[in-house]
């Protein structure tokens, strides 16, 4: 059963070490985390995971990774200075102030339940400003990216001359985004810095429907392929009223958090809205020319933007389970063998000097080929609850009988069953259990 209230997965984040509240020390600084040594390992196996889909498996998608700090231009060209922005409210009579947009009663203050006591709504832009260089003058202006996308299009002559792609192709990016958020909320769901997986996937204009069907149940898929729940996860196509200015139409992925559904990533037709608005404002011809049909065209864009902070929540969220071994209640993270920090734990049963060498030996023998803990402390047992409790899928158990057999116990996280496996067939072995 997948986590029904965060807090269960926020504190088993925080007591295990994946996710930490950011300066903590100093008291937290405004909803920003930091992630510790499981949190960067699960992290980067998410945009790996989806690097390797979006990118690697593909012979129409390369790889891009632009600046975060971009000039003012920029954002003119791509509406983001003038409509990026969220309706603000304060309540006149605690003075929190809100999304208008996100409330669901828009006359009543959420906190202190006031009626009509909020300010006329502002429109508050979202983008993060600041300087380049020593003097703080306007001509230095400079804005941290919110979205990935916008490096794709100003790249896109770039990336079309070296790479000798044509319609359709894509470019992606993983990288970090800023929002200055009004309300950030829900742990990582909602921060003001994240890391965003973006695809621009260019086509002729006539194929653009076309490619973003295919893209909604591609992106959908890749979430199940990674061990979500189907009937947790939806595509829901956004009203004429929710479209960001430049698309022509939006589906989410959303999946069943404990507040609900909510966005797990966005895929939209952009028309040919950003390369016409930089072709415009930069003076730089942004089209393709066809040489098979004579013809030159602004491609239309069809963006599946995902969030990689927000995914690794929502994997947490859908892997935690709660259940009973030997009568004893276990934590266990179900996280896909291809996510989880560590694929394989190496834990000698004791710490006795006759078996460190044999285990370190193993561990040297599996490091390269899988990311691995060794851990020695405490016993066998709270040993295997600490790695069923971080998702880890296999543990290898080295004994005193290890040393006359010359074999090793695996054990497997979810059904916890165990077999005697020898040294020389081990790492095959853990190969074709992680089958990934
Ligand atoms: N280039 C299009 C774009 O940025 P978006 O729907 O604003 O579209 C895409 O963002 C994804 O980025 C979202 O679906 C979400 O997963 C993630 N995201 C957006 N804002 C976020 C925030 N403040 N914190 C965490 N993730 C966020």
């Amino acid at each position: 059963m997948p986590a029904t209230d965060l807090v269960q997965v926020v504190n088993l984040c925080k007591r295990r070490g994946f996710v930490f509240p950011s300066a903590e020390i100093y008291g937290g600084f405004r909803s920003t985390y930091d992630y510790g040594p499981l949190g960067v390992l699960l992290l980067r196996n998410v945009k790996d995971a989806w690097w390797r889909s979006m990118v690697q498996l593909r012979d129409d998608v390369v790889g891009l990774d632009a600046a975060v700090l971009s000039p003012p231009a920029v954002w003119e060209a791509s509406g983001h200075l003038k409509n990026f922005t969220d309706p603000l409210v304060d309540c006149r009579n605690c003075h929190q102030r809100w999304r208008l947009d996100k409330l669901d009663d828009p006359r009543t203050c959420p906190n202190c339940g006031a009626k009509d006591s909020f300010t006329e709504a502002r429109q508050f832009n979202l983008m993060f400003k600041t300087y380049a260089g020593p003097v703080e003058e306007d001509a230095a202006i400079a804005y941290l990216r919110p979205e990935t996308a916008q490096g794709m299009f100003t790249n896109f002559l770039n990336v079309l001359q070296t790479t000798r792609k044509k319609p359709p192709f894509g470019i992606a990016q993983v990288g970090k985004s800023f929002r200055n958020e009004i309300t950030p909320q829900n742990w990582i769901f909602r921060t003001r810095e994240f890391e965003q997986m973006e695809l621009e996937f260019f086509v002729p204009p006539a194929e653009a429907a076309q490619w973003y069907e295919y893209w909604c149940a591609e992106r959908l898929q890749w979430y199940v392929d990674l061990g979500m729940p189907r009937e947790m996860l939806r595509l829901r196509a956004h009203d004429a009223d929710e479209l960001s200015h430049y698309s022509a139409g939006t589906s989410d992925v959303e999946y069943l958090f404990p507040w609900g559904w909510d966005e797990l990533e966005g895929i939209a037709n952009r028309t040919d809205y950003d390369l016409t608005q930089h072709a415009q404002h930069s003076g730089v011809r942004l089209d393709y020319f066809d040489p098979a049909t004579n013809e030159r065209y602004v491609p239309y864009v069809v963006e599946p933007a995902a969030g990689a902070t927000r995914a690794m929540a929502a994997f947490l969220l859908a892997a935690y389970d709660e259940d009973t071994v030997d009568g004893e209640a276990r934590t266990v993270l179900r996280l896909h063998p291809r996510l989880a920090p560590y694929k394989v734990a190496v834990l000698p049963l004791s710490k006795k000097e006759t078996l460190t060498p044999l285990a370190k030996e193993l561990f040297r023998t599996l490091a390269p080929r899988f990311m691995c803990d060794y851990d020695d402390t405490q016993s066998i047992g709270r040993r295997y609850r600490r790695q069923d409790e971080i998702g880890t899928p296999l543990a290898v158990t080295v004994d005193f009988e290890s040393l006359d057999d010359k074999a090793v116990t695996i054990r497997d996280r979810d059904s916890t069953k165990q077999v005697r496996v020898p040294i020389d067939r081990l790492v095959d072995e853990v190969a074709a259990r992680l089958a990934f």
